[in-house]
C-alpha cells in the first residue's frame, strides 16, 4: 500500500517509522514531513492545510490512505475532504475533532455524560467572565476554547491574576478566534497521565500509558511547551486506575460521541489527572500525542497499519492490542531559547551511531530538521526526541540519558530531570 502522512513532527516521523516496518506498506509520502523523515519517506511540499493539493497529490499518486496526525487539519476537516474526495484517510472527522477543537463543548460533553472532569463555567462574553472571576475559588483555569498550540490555558494564584488572564484571553485575543469562547474551571491536584487509545466509532482499545513533561525547565519550572519529554508506562496508572477509567471515561466517552451523532474513529488522546477523588478528564484530544508518541508505538507489537484499518472499518474488537513488558524514556533536545525565541540552521552530527542501535531499543525522531544535500540541520524549536527502551523505567531513562550525548549540534537545550517522578513511585 501506500500511505500519505499529514504533519512534520516528532509523532509523525514516529508514525512513519512505525509503518515502515510493515510488510504491506509498499511507499510512504509525508506532507511536509522533515529531515529525519525524508529517510524512510518521500517528503513533498505541501503545507499541512492544504487539503485540496494534499488530495490532488493523493490521486495523481495512487494513495491508498492517508493518515492525517496533527490537530489543525484534524480539527479543520482534512478527513472529510479526503472521503469527500472518494479518498481513504485515518482520523476523526471535524465532527468529532471537535472534541480537541473545542474545550467548551467537550466539557457540556462531559458534563451531560457524567464523565468525571473539573467543575466548569463556560463564557462567550469578556464580562460575564470577569464577574465570575471576582468571586470564584482561587487558584482558578482560565482555557481558550479553540486550539491555541497548548499555550492557551492558564492557571492564576490570584484574583489579580486572574482578571489579567479574562483580558489576555478575551478582550487583548492573544490566542485569536480559539479566545471566543472561554472555560473557567476548578484547580485540580494531582499526577497527570496521558493515556492514547484506538476508537472505531464503538470500540476503544487502550494503548499503554505515558506521562509527558510540559514545562520547558527542569523541575517543572518555565514556560509551557509541546512537550519535553515522556516516558512510558506511568508507575502511577494502576490496573486499578485503569479499571475505573475504562468504566467511568473511556467508553462512556466513545458512547457519547456516538450518542450525539458525532461517531469518534482515530486516535482519542485522554489527559488524565489521578486526583483524590479519583481519575478526571483534563482534556481530549484527537490525535496521537507527541511526545507520547515516541514511548508508545515503539512498544507496540501490533502492525500499526492494520489498527488504522480495523478503526476506519469498525472492526477493532477483532484486534488484540499488544505492548510490549518493557518501558521507554524520550528525552526531547531543544533549540536553547524554545518555546519563545531560538536559533536555527545548525548541523546536527552522530544521528547514524543511535541509529545503528535500533536493535538494541534506541531511536531517534527528529521533531525540527531539514536536510540540505547530506547535511541535517536544526529548523525548530524542539529538534529531535531521543528515545530508548529498558526493562525498567529506571534502565530506559539511563539509556535515553546516554542515548542524548551521542548525538549534538550548537545551541542544544534538553532538561535532566525527565521521568524523575518514576522514583517516586
Ligand atoms: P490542557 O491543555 O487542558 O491539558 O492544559 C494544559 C495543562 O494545564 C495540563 O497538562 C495541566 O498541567 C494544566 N491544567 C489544565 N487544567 C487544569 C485543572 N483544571 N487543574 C489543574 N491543572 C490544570
Ligand atoms: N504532549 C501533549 C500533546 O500532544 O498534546
Amino acid at each position: 500500500m501506500k500511505i500519505l502522512i499529514i504533519g512534520s513532527g516528532g509523532r509523525e516521523h514516529t508514525i512513519a517509522w512505525k509503518l515502515s516496518k510493515s510488510p504491506r506498506v509498499e511507499k510512504l509520502y509525508c506532507a511536509p514531513g522533515n529531515g529525519g523523515i525524508a529517510e524512510i519517506a518521500e517528503c513533498v511540499p505541501i503545507g499541512v492545510m492544504e487539503f485540496d493539493r494534499q488530495i490532488a497529490f493523493a490521486k495523481e499518486r495512487g494513495i491508498d490512505l492517508t493518515i492525517v496526525a496533527m490537530d489543525d487539519p484534524l480539527v479543520g476537516g482534512a478527513v472529510d475532504a479526503f472521503e469527500a474526495a472518494g479518498l481513504k484517510a485515518f482520523g476523526p472527522r471535524a465532527e468529532a475533532a471537535i472534541l480537541e477543537g473545542s474545550k467548551a463543548f467537550s466539557k457540556d460533553l462531559m458534563k451531560k455524560y457524567r464523565i468525571p472532569t473539573a467543575a466548569y463555567e463556560n463564557f462567550t462574553d469578556a464580562k460575564a467572565a470577569a464577574a465570575y472571576v471576582e468571586t470564584c475559588k482561587l487558584p482558578v483555569v482560565l482555557k481558550a476554547d479553540g486550539l491555541a498550540l497548548g499555550k492557551g490555558v492558564l492557571i492564576c494564584q490570584t484574583r489579580e491574576e486572574a482578571r489579567e488572564g479574562v483580558k489576555t484571553i478575551m478582550t487583548d485575543r492573544q490566542f485569536g478566534a480559539a479566545g471566543d469562547c472561554m472555560v473557567i474551571e476548578e484547580f485540580m491536584t494531582g499526577r497527570e497521565v496521558s493515556v492514547l487509545a484506538f476508537v472505531d466509532g464503538k470500540t476503544v482499545k487502550v494503548m499503554s500509558s505515558a506521562q509527558d513533561h510540559k514545562r520547558a525547565r527542569d523541575g517543572d519550572q518555565g514556560l509551557n511547551t509541546g512537550g519535553m519529554g515522556t516516558f512510558s508506562p506511568s508507575p502511577f496508572y494502576t490496573k486499578e486506575i485503569d479499571e475505573i477509567c475504562r468504566r467511568t471515561i473511556y467508553q462512556p466517552t466513545v458512547d457519547a460521541m456516538r450518542a450525539e451523532g458525532r461517531p469518534f474513529k482515530g486516535v482519542l488522546f485522554f489527559g488524565l489527572m489521578l486526583t483524590a477523588e479519583g481519575p478526571k478528564v483534563l482534556e481530549y484530544n484527537a490525535r496521537f500525542g507527541d511526545p507520547e508518541a515516541q514511548v508508545v508505538l515503539p512498544r507496540m507489537k501490533n502492525d500499526l497499519l492494520e489498527v488504522c484499518e480495523a478503526c476506519m472499518d469498525g472492526t477493532l474488537d477483532r484486534i488484540d492490542l499488544q505492548f510490549e513488558d518493557n518501558a521507554a524514556v524520550c528525552v526531547v533536545l531543544a533549540s536553547d531559547g524554545y518555546p519563545v525565541h531560538y536559533e536555527k540552521g545548525f548541523v546536527v552530527e552522530g544521528l547514524d551511531t543511535v541509529k545503528e542501535k535500533e536493535e538494541e531499543g534506541y531511536y531517534v525522531f527528529h521533531a525540527g530538521t531539514k536536510r540540505t544535500g547530506d547535511t541535517v540541520v536544526t529548523s525548530g524549536g524542539r529538534v529531535l526526541g531521543v528515545t530508548a527502551k529498558g526493562a525498567t523505567l529506571q534502565e530506559a531513562r539511563a539509556n535515553a540519558y546516554r542515548a542524548t550525548q551521542w548525538v549534538s549540534f550548537a545551541n542544544q537545550y534538553m532538561r535532566h530531570d525527565i521521568g524523575k517522578a518514576i522514583d517516586e513511585a
